[in-house]
């Protein structure tokens, strides 16, 4: 059994329910981009509501850390990882968090003793020097030079939410001698299981009060762990990577085990894992110039930086067999990806399609920029110029500058970019811009062309068809739909006409912000409501549409033009799909 699975089911055993990974995309904060931690999607529960499945439970979470991403490419960052957390929600506290702990690395995993050292909390004016802990150590045989009070040992997602003191577990990653005596400024030691005990609420002025119930948070990364016990000091040489990284020796011919090629290797399998996690995640991200999009947009970029780097013929299916690679190893713990297939080759491809269009020609104008240049520092219109015109995000500036030690005037680039931002009135906040990628001109219009459509067949067909899924191109919009037949020509015809008579009766587009609550009351559309925040921007269109949406959208929907459709077909079991074009 591996770690993951021996993990569910001790807890499980020790009376724990299994919950499903929560979205990639936090559901009620919208202060961060990626779930970072096991905790996030529960922080509603550790606050004090109930959670159905009671007060004891398991995951394993997908995450992603972007904070770090220039990091990727050493032995031990990722963008996306896997994070194992048991909880007690007001239920067990110190002792049976520590003693279960000990009992699944020393049992489970059959860890010896002798490799384990653990840090717990100094203490501070609010929270005594965590001594029980240190007693329940020691009750285990974890002897006191194998204990350090530290005291930064206090977590937090972030700046403020619940928190509290820790304990972490490190694990002696070496056949040098254990020291009797850990350090943890020793880098051998690595930490790999952290026990948050909380019990406190940090608002956002930075006030800490008691919570109402004490709370457990567990937080140990897959990879890590793994890493560990298979005894190598490189991540990627665990067998979570090997069926990945084989792969990419098999398409260039190049093996990992040479120095030279390793960074981007690394950086291949890391991002293409994280292409086809963000991308087959039921939140439904697509690549488009903010947020989780953008991450996503400049994940597949840098990819396929380095897949040039290694001279893999970019045009080839390179990216979709990577991509096939770790949806196979990871679709019997998430599903979704299986579902979510078709979505994430085709998310891989158009944006190969449009960054290789540009890249070379980029790659040649950077060179000339470099060749043209006084001083160090590349100016920001020409950083704003490769970003605009061959859709080089500013991070893929900056690396190839620092490649040839030059700096570029990042923050003269923002202020163009925000310029640029405000004259084609892109809303810089689009934090849940949902599934719609693209911010032009064009796709704005299919973006509202979309909610017509969604609304004129719920008219034509029946009240109970929803929206399962969209893709916006600038060439043209596919909309997936739940219906269980085909449509008949009537039926087309019909709802061209009612998407095309709304168009022609140019009705308003207005955006109104409510609350998730006020937005399901008035019976507004939406596909993934566990993904929004509390407060949710809804775009109205005259009488006929009410949908939860990031937009951007026309103002009017006379801007749209004419509307036809020129396919359905069946798209998935119960799903139907139609592609439409407007003129
Ligand atoms: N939430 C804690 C962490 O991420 C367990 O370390």
């Amino acid at each position: 059994m591996n770690i993951k699975d021996k993990y569910i089911s001790f807890f499980e055993s020790k009376g724990h329910k299994h919950i499903p990974s929560a979205p990639i995309i936090p559901e009620n904060d919208p202060t961060s981009l990626f779930n970072t931690a096991g905790m996030q999607p529960l922080v509603p529960y550790l606050t004090g509501k109930e959670h159905p499945l009671g007060k004891r439970l398991v995951d394993y979470q997908k995450c992603v850390r972007t904070n770090d991403l220039d990091e990727v490419g050493d032995t031990t960052h990722h963008t996306f990882f896997e994070m194992l957390g048991n909880w007690s929600l007001g239920d067990y506290y110190k002792e049976e968090s520590i003693k279960m702990s000990f009992e699944f690395l020393t049992k489970e995993l059959n860890i010896p003793l002798e490799r384990l050292a653990v840090t717990v909390f100094a203490g501070d004016q609010f929270i005594p020097r965590d001594e029980e802990s240190v007693g329940i150590w020691k009750s285990l045989g974890i002897s006191e030079e194998r204990i350090v009070y530290l005291s930064d040992n206090f977590w937090i997602a972030g700046n403020s939410g619940p928190c509290g003191s820790d304990t972490e577990i490190f694990y002696w990653r070496s056949d040098k001698e254990i020291p009797q005596v850990f350090d943890p400024e020793d880098d051998t030691w690595v930490e790999i299981w952290n026990n948050v005990f909380m019990g406190y609420f940090k608002d956002e002025e930075g006030n800490i009060t008691e919570l109402p119930k004490k709370n457990v948070d567990t937080g140990m990364g897959l990879e890590r762990i793994v890493a560990v016990l298979e005894g190598v000091n490189d991540n990627y040489e665990s067998s979570i990577w090997r069926p990945i990284i084989k792969k990419i020796e098999e398409i260039t011919g190049l093996s990992y085990s040479d120095d030279e090629n390793k960074k981007a290797i690394r950086i291949i399998a890391d991002h293409i894992r994280a292409i086809v996690m963000i991308s087959g995640d039921n939140a439904n991200v697509t690549p488009s110039n903010t947020d989780q999009g953008y991450i996503l947009r400049r994940l597949i970029r840098r990819t396929i930086r380095y897949a040039k780097k290694l001279n893999i013929n970019i045009e080839s299916d390179w990216d979709k067999e990577l991509a096939l690679i770790v949806i196979d190893e990871y679709s019997k713990y998430y599903q979704e990806l299986e579902a979510n297939k078709d979505k994430i080759l085709t998310v891989l491809e158009q944006e190969k399609i449009k960054f290789n269009r540009t890249l070379e020609k980029g790659l040649k104008e950077f060179e000339k920029v470099v060749n043209a240049m006084d001083g160090d520092t590349i100016n920001k219109d020409n950083a704003f110029r490769l970003y605009d015109t061959f859709g080089f995000p500013i991070e893929l500036t900056c690396e190839l500058a620092s490649e040839k030690s030059l700096k570029v005037d990042v923050d003269g680039f923002k202020e163009k970019f925000k310029e640029h931002q405000e004259k084609s009135k892109m809303g810089a906040d689009k934090k849940f811009a949902g599934g719609l990628s693209g911010h032009g001109e064009i796709e704005t219009k299919y973006h509202t062309a979309t909610h017509l459509l969604n609304a004129a067949l719920k008219v034509i067909l029946n009240k109970d068809v929803h929206q399962k899924g969209s893709n916006i191109t600038p060439e043209r919009m596919r909309f997936d739909f739940s219906f269980d037949r085909k449509m008949t020509d009537e039926e087309k015809k019909a709802t061209e006409d009612l998407v095309n008579k709304w168009i022609n009766e140019g009705l308003e587009v207005s955006c109104l912000t409510m609350s998730k609550q006020e937005a399901i009351d008035s019976g507004a559309e939406c596909m993934f409501i566990e993904k929004y925040p509390d407060t949710v921007t809804v775009y109205k269109i005259g009488d006929v549409s009410l949908e939860i949406c990031g937009g951007p959208h026309v103002t009017n929907t006379k801007e749209i033009g004419t509307f036809k459709i020129k396919k359905e077909e069946a798209s998935s079991a119960g799903v139907r799909r139609i592609k439409a074009i407007i003129e």
